[in-house]
């Protein structure tokens, strides 16, 4: 499979577990960042002492009161003039710009700024006004109580004195910064991250579909092929009619042989395939030498023994299992080298020979005849020992004498 289901299911977990903590640490960052208080006091003088509105009086009708990079505060003193003459009493004019520089937008803001003594407030335009103990508050209106990212508000008043300029003694200029989710780059990192998990979540399953179709083809292949096989073996079997089901009984001992051996599932799997087939070489020989009750002459014995050689012919261009010539062509080899047809011995008998000899051997020993009743299983067990070495791969036979043991051998009711 292409990931493991638990593994899957702990990374989704764990990346869910991941996002779900990167979400709540936003969404308090972002409530924590949006109440603070940004800027409180803004000075009317510059680092030097400097009184900025009188000098920018003198050289400029508009001064840049104070800046940074996240606002400017412009005021523009437009207008003075002389209202009462025998009072002493000056008209100033004030038009303020407040602009946003940040890249978030302004909440709650306001100016409060002290003018002098005995000043009075005249009139104002676009702001909240109220003067109090010559203390001057500009709240936003509706309109303006949100400064956006990137924009400024202009407000203005004019404001009566006994002198023909002034400056406020102190500004303070508050406002909370309202901070959007999603102007955090952690939580676009977050979201690249939650599309990466969905997109592999997607992969994942797609992939998962296609081995689904891909492994239910291949189960399907699979049994096709056994079942074409075993029709081969009752084929085979039925060319004989003294050793009914036989190839069927002999593939499993040997697939059973295999498996305690230890062999890969793969292995296991040729090792039946190729059992199967062990003996597909009586198709060759004769019926009337093959079913002969009686004792064999030498030259029909001779004639039953080539059915290894006409196996391993039939089969030798078989090629998609590999090596199913080896067991219709060497299963009557035997392990001390005295076998035919080729007189191999020990490990140069192929593995998958060596095991169809002893599950051949056991099934001819453990089936009735019509010439002969079944074998004990003592006498079995007796010749299988006493033969482990010399006809038989003792290793082996080691596992078949487990098999008896345990009653996995002989099977019933496979004909
Ligand atoms: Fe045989």
């Amino acid at each position: 499979m292409f990931i493991k289901r638990k593994g899957w299911f702990v990374f989704n977990f764990i990346s869910f577990i991941l996002i779900g903590v990167l979400a709540a640490g936003l969404l308090f960052y972002v409530k924590d960042q949006s109440a603070r208080l940004l800027y409180t006091v803004c000075p009317n003088v510059n680092s030097e002492g400097e009184d900025l509105l009188v000098t920018a009086r003198q050289e400029t009708p508009s001064a840049q009161y104070v800046s940074n990079e996240d606002f400017s505060f412009d005021v523009a003193l437009t207008k003075v003039w002389l209202e009462d003459e025998r009072k002493n009493i000056y008209g100033t004019q004030y038009d303020i710009t407040f602009a946003n520089h940040s890249g978030s937008d302004l909440e709650n803001w306001r100016i409060r700024m002290t003018a002098p003594p005995g000043s009075l407030l005249d009139s104002y335009w676009s702001g909240g006004f109220t003067f109090v103990d010559d203390v001057l508050s500009v709240l936003p209106l509706d309109y303006n109580s949100t400064i956006m990212a990137g924009k400024d508000i202009t407000f203005g008043f004019i404001m009566m004195t006994q002198m023909d300029s002034f400056h406020f003694a102190d500004c303070t200029i508050e406002f909370y910064r309202e901070v959007k989710i999603w102007q955090l780059p952690l939580f676009w990192a977050g979201m690249a991250y939650l599309a990466a998990v969905l997109l592999a979540d997607l992969v994942t399953f797609v992939t998962y579909i296609h081995l689904r179709k891909y492994r239910q083809r291949q189960i399907q292949d699979r049994r096709i092929i056994n079942e074409s096989l075993q029709t081969f073996a009752r084929i085979i079997d039925a060319k004989d009619e003294y050793t009914k089901g036989h190839s069927l009984r002999v593939s499993l001992y040997a697939r059973e042989i295999a498996r305690r051996m230890g062999l890969s599932e793969e292995e296991i799997l040729n090792v039946y395939y190729i059992a199967l087939l062990h003996d597909i070489g009586k198709i060759g020989i004769p019926d009337n030498i093959l079913n002969k009750p009686g004792a064999l002459t030498g030259e029909e014995r001779n004639i039953i023994n080539q059915h290894v050689t006409i196996g391993g012919r039939i089969l030798k261009d078989f090629s998609s299992i590999p090596n199913i010539a080896d067991g219709a062509l060497y299963h009557h080899e035997r392990y001390d080298g005295k076998g035919y047809a080729c007189g191999l011995s020990a490990d140069a008998i192929p593995l998958v020979a060596r095991i169809i000899c002893v599950a051949d051997s056991f099934d001819a020993m453990s089936s009735a005849r019509c010439y002969r009743k079944a074998m004990t299983m003592d006498y079995i067990e007796k010749e299988l020992t006493e033969n482990a070495g010399l006809q038989f791969d003792p290793d082996i036979v080691k596992y078949m004498l487990e098999m008896i043991r345990d009653g996995f051998a002989p099977v019933s009711g496979v004909t």
